[in-house]
């Protein structure tokens, strides 16, 4: 994918490939031999790169996320050969290594940059969790979902709030229960994907998405992010206090009141043109 010129590569894992192209950060999966299935490293890197693209995202030098696998499949899931090594732990020590999992699922859900996952070939078990904390999913057609883990006689248990958060009881109780593979089509109508493409348009859809949201003010984008989890489940009148109040520190806010001038103005408003000149993307 060619989204402008400033290619820049930054700090190295070694289950993760990442570049940054102006303001996109491109975070791939590089474990193309099993999969990209993840192990405690994997998941360590994975925390470790949230991290360090939240402060990123602070300095505004990453606004856009896409995350995808090296290979043919975006994530087959926990690596079956670490999970073979767990069944030789305690409980505490699976304790220990479900709630590192949980954690790095939280950071990179929590993120104050959307996140494009741009999924080909398979996103099952884990997979599926990954594609659950992204905020916009396309995949291409023949793409597989599943969360399969009842199959191995585990559960879905530390991806289920982000999972439900996008599929809802309904089609959980189904594919939870069965653990069935099911079609990038369905994963559209359950919530789990936005867009399903042709192989050969993926990277051209993924980048619409993209440039839709370098077209948007990236602290309101922020806040609309983090809005939606403090909204959902409270009633109106519990969330009039939280809304009322998010709608506000925006309106009053240096990017809020650029964005209204600019449209008022008929001009671009500052975020793409700092886009466009400082960071030579399109936008
Ligand atoms: N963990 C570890 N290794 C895995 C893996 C996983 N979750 N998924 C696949 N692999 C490995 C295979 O063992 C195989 O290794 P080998 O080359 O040493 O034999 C390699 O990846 C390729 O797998 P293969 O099944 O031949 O690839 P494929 O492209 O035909 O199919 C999948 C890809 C993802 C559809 C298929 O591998 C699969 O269904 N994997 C299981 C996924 C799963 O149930 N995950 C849930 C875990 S909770």
């Amino acid at each position: 994918m060619t989204l402008g010129s400033s290619l820049a590569l930054h700090m190295s894992y070694t289950h993760l490939l990442n570049r940054r192209d102006g303001p996109i950060e491109y975070l791939t999966l590089n474990r193309p031999d099993v999969r990209n299935a993840f192990n405690e490293e994997v998941i360590a890197e994975l925390t470790a790169w949230a991290a360090a693209t939240r402060e990123a995202a602070a300095q505004r030098d990453v606004r856009v996320v896409v995350l995808s696998g090296a290979g043919k499949t975006f994530c087959a899931g926990a690596d079956v050969t670490w999970m073979s090594k767990t069944v030789q732990f305690t409980e505490d020590e699976n304790l220990r290594d479900a709630i590192a999992m949980s954690q790095m699922f939280g950071a990179i859900d929590a993120l104050p940059v959307p996140l494009v996952g741009r999924v080909q070939g398979a996103a099952l078990g884990g997979g599926a969790g990954l594609a659950a904390v992204c905020d916009i999913v396309v995949a291409e057609e023949s793409a597989m979902f599943g969360f399969t883990e009842v199959k191995l006689g585990i559960l879905p248990a530390v991806i289920s709030p982000f999972a439900l958060a996008k599929i809802g009881r309904s089609a959980a109780r189904e594919l939870f229960l069965t653990g069935a593979r099911f079609p990038a089509a369905r994963a559209r109508e359950i919530g789990l994907v936005h867009a399903v493409v042709p192989a050969a348009e993926l990277d051209a859809a993924v980048e619409r998405y993209v440039c839709e949201l370098l077209a948007a003010g990236p602290e309101a984008i922020a806040a609309a992010k983090a809005l939606i989890p403090q909204v959902w489940g409270r009633s109106v009148p519990e969330a009039m206090p939280i809304t009322a109040a998010a709608i506000a520190g925006r309106r009053v806010s240096k990017e809020g009141q650029e964005g209204l001038r600019a449209f008022l103005e008929k001009r671009t408003p500052s975020w793409i043109k700092d886009t466009e000149e400082n960071k030579g993307h399109r936008g």
